[in-house]
């Protein structure tokens, strides 16, 4: 039987990245990231769709010839609809909807979060691919997102708590800027905390409905409590910068450990998977394993390459979708939100 064939494109934010997969197996992922934002301290939607613009050829190229296949071995090609910037997420679109037309193959439009989610099916030949059962809850912690999910089967997910305000990538990153850290400040504050006292500094944690979070609250208070200090010693980030990222790290980690302990109690499901950007973090990936040996949940923590914004994660929701023959028309367009 002839192999299905997915090649993904994913444009959403300031990533472009394109990815072959191949009966559910990973050939290829290539991502451009994209350097310039790191000046503004934040992405430049402008600029984030000139660079995809740019990026999106060589990427979808290197990607193919990576994977060690042709234009004429492609069963369809999968693209990023949403949520996302949308000038960003016209470039894939567009990109998508020609390469379709032109190589004659049907479109599959994928919702950014579903792929972040789904992105623990991705097998990899030489290793050994433990695949979450259903149902199993996903905590989805990015950018944009903070979310749990109860996933009942590849495309019947409910989402049961979020946050009201900002993202937990969003509290790593703003807080990260007050300290005059660089952009994304997420993986800056991970590699600072790891020599830093994480019980040094207290922050409050917010008190929001059982299942949602709000992060919005902790950027104020970290910045109030820099400011006092400052007061009276203009170098306290300097000297207490491990602690600060150690301390901010621990406590986001507490708001979203205590979220997923209930949501797991609630639901009484025992197969726990993390995804998005911040689950890149190295403490709340430890976090995650021991909280799994001592409530005995199965906790899949996926490799730090398909945490963040990725297109093998579009590849493979993509993939499952081509099974279900799930095409979307030429007349589509990419959407800013986008809800599943
Ligand atoms: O999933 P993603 O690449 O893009 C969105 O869909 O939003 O997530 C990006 C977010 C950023 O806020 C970034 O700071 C955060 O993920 N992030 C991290 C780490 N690596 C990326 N946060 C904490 N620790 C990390 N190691
Ligand atoms: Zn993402």
């Amino acid at each position: 039987m002839q192999p299905i064939t997915i090649l993904g494109i994913e444009s959403s934010c300031d990533d472009t990245s394109a990815s072959v997969i191949q009966d559910g197996f990973l050939l290829s992922n290539v991502i451009a990231s994209q350097d310039v934002h790191r000046l503004y301290g934040g992405v430049v939607p402008e600029l984030a769709s000139r660079a995809h613009q740019q990026n999106i050829i060589p990427v979808v190229d290197t990607a193919i010839k990576t994977a060690g296949i042709s234009k004429k071995d492609i069963s369809a090609i999968a693209f990023t609809r949403g949520p996302g910037l949308l000038g960003s997420l016209l470039v894939g679109t567009s990109f998508s909807k020609g390469f379709a037309l032109a190589n004659n193959i049907p479109l599959v439009e994928v919702n950014h979060l579903q792929g972040h989610i789904l992105s623990h099916f991705i097998q990899q030949k030489e290793k050994e691919n433990i695949l979450p059962k259903f149902p199993f809850l996903s905590l989805l912690v990015s950018g944009g997102h903070t979310q749990i999910i109860i996933v009942r089967d590849y495309f019947d997910m409910e989402i049961i708590g979020q946050t009201i305000d900002d993202a937990a990538g969003e509290a790593f990153d703003k807080c990260a800027k007050v300290l005059g850290l660089g952009y994304p400040g997420g993986p800056i504050v991970d590699k600072l905390a790891a020599d830093g006292n994480p019980l040094k500094f207290k922050f409050p944690k917010p008190q929001v409905g059982e299942l949602d979070f709000s992060f919005s609250g902790l950027k104020t208070s970290f910045l109030y409590f820099l400011r006092d200090n400052l007061k009276t010693n203009p170098n306290f980030i300097s000297e207490n910068l491990n602690d600060l990222a150690a301390s901010l790290q621990y406590t986001i980690i507490e708001i979203l450990a205590d979220k997923i302990k209930i949501a797991a109690k609630n639901t009484d499901i025992k197969e726990i998977t993390i995804g998005g950007g911040v689950a890149a973090n190295s403490g709340l990936r430890t976090k995650m394993e021991e909280l799994g040996k001592k409530n005995n949940w199965k906790v899949h923590i996926p490799e730090r390459k398909f945490t963040t914004d990725n297109a093998a994660m579009i590849a493979i929701t993509g993939y499952f979708k081509y099974l279900r023959k799930e095409f979307a028309s030429q007349s589509i367009a990419p959407k800013a939100r986008l809800e599943f």
